[in-house]
């Protein structure tokens, strides 16, 4: 599995409990192999991971959902953000920024834009950045992102990236939130627990990515645990959840044991 086609597998995840995601879109990029990836993952890892991803989209859609009643966040900034459909899940009035590798951004905009002219999605401008997180991008993505945003309350997305990065990268990332963010502005952010490497269902994940033309070792995939979060520098961190609490909040029945679980771990955090 290379990390770009990663984003595919967690639409297909997403689309296969539409009632639990609370994610209509998801679906449209389905096709054959994408569909057929997905089922081999979930084969091969854990069956609990449809539903895992589905929680995470309705937890974070929910929460942003609530902070715009609110009238907290005008503008969703969304790192590495994939395939995932929350600019049209969510109110229209909301500026939409999806950073992700060039490859990635190019992709999902020719085919949103091909969506919007065949009316099979809403109207809604999306600005696209490709940027990879491991390059020099801070002050060029900068100044792209405040011209977009113009420091309106933000809320920065982070899920299902920081497991494919380097300690140091993920440091630079959450020091560069912090140069665009505003007090009172949020971070959503998704890691797993060093713990969770010991589980049969993460030596699986393994296994599966380097079957799948992945190269990766457990001591290369990032896990944070719940002290680097409240040690943030200028954040506290207002909510936290995971598989276990959202299921129970949204009715999710759990089949399997702990050890063939991926449990990931969901932090808001708010800027003092
Ligand atoms: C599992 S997908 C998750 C996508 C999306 N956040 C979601 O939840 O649907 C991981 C995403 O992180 C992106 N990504 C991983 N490493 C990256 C890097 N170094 N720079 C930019 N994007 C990266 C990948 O391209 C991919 O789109």
């Amino acid at each position: 599995m290379k990390i770009e086609e990663s984003g595919f597998t967690t639409c297909m995840l997403r689309s296969y409990n539409e009632g639990l995601s609370k994610d209509i879109y998801a679906k449209l990029w389905k096709n054959e192999n994408r569909d057929n990836f997905a089922k081999a993952y979930l084969n091969a890892i854990s069956t609990e991971e449809a539903n895992a991803h589905c929680l995470r989209n309705r937890y974070f859609l929910e929460t942003i959902k609530e902070r715009i009643i609110k009238g907290e966040i005008e503008v969703l900034i969304n790192f590495g953000s994939g395939f995932s459909m929350y600019p049209f899940l969510i109110d229209k009035s909301i500026i939409h920024i999806e950073i992700d590798k060039p490859d990635v951004v190019n992709l999902k905009k020719s085919k949103v834009l091909q969506w919007q002219e065949e009316s099979i999605l809403p109207e809604k401008e999306i600005h696209f950045i490709g940027v990879d997180f491991s390059s020099d991008y801070e002050e060029e993505l900068y100044s792209k992102i405040l011209s977009i945003s113009a420091n309106k309350p933000s809320l920065i997305l982070i899920e299902g990236v920081l497991f494919f990065l380097k300690r140091e990268v993920c440091n630079k990332l959450f020091n560069f939130f912090r140069s665009i963010q505003n007090t009172n502005d949020f971070i959503g952010s998704v890691s797993f627990k060093d713990k969770t490497k010991e589980t049969t269902a993460f030596k699986r994940l393994l296994n599966f990515i380097n079957r799948n033309e992945g190269n990766m070792k457990a001591s290369d995939c990032l896990s944070l645990e719940d002290h680097f979060y409240e040690n943030l520098d200028a954040y506290k961190l207002i909510d936290k959840q995971d598989y276990y609490s959202l299921s129970k909040k949204y009715n999710n029945t759990i089949r399997l044991g702990k050890d063939l679980t991926l449990n990931e771990v969901f932090y808001l955090l708010q800027k003092e």
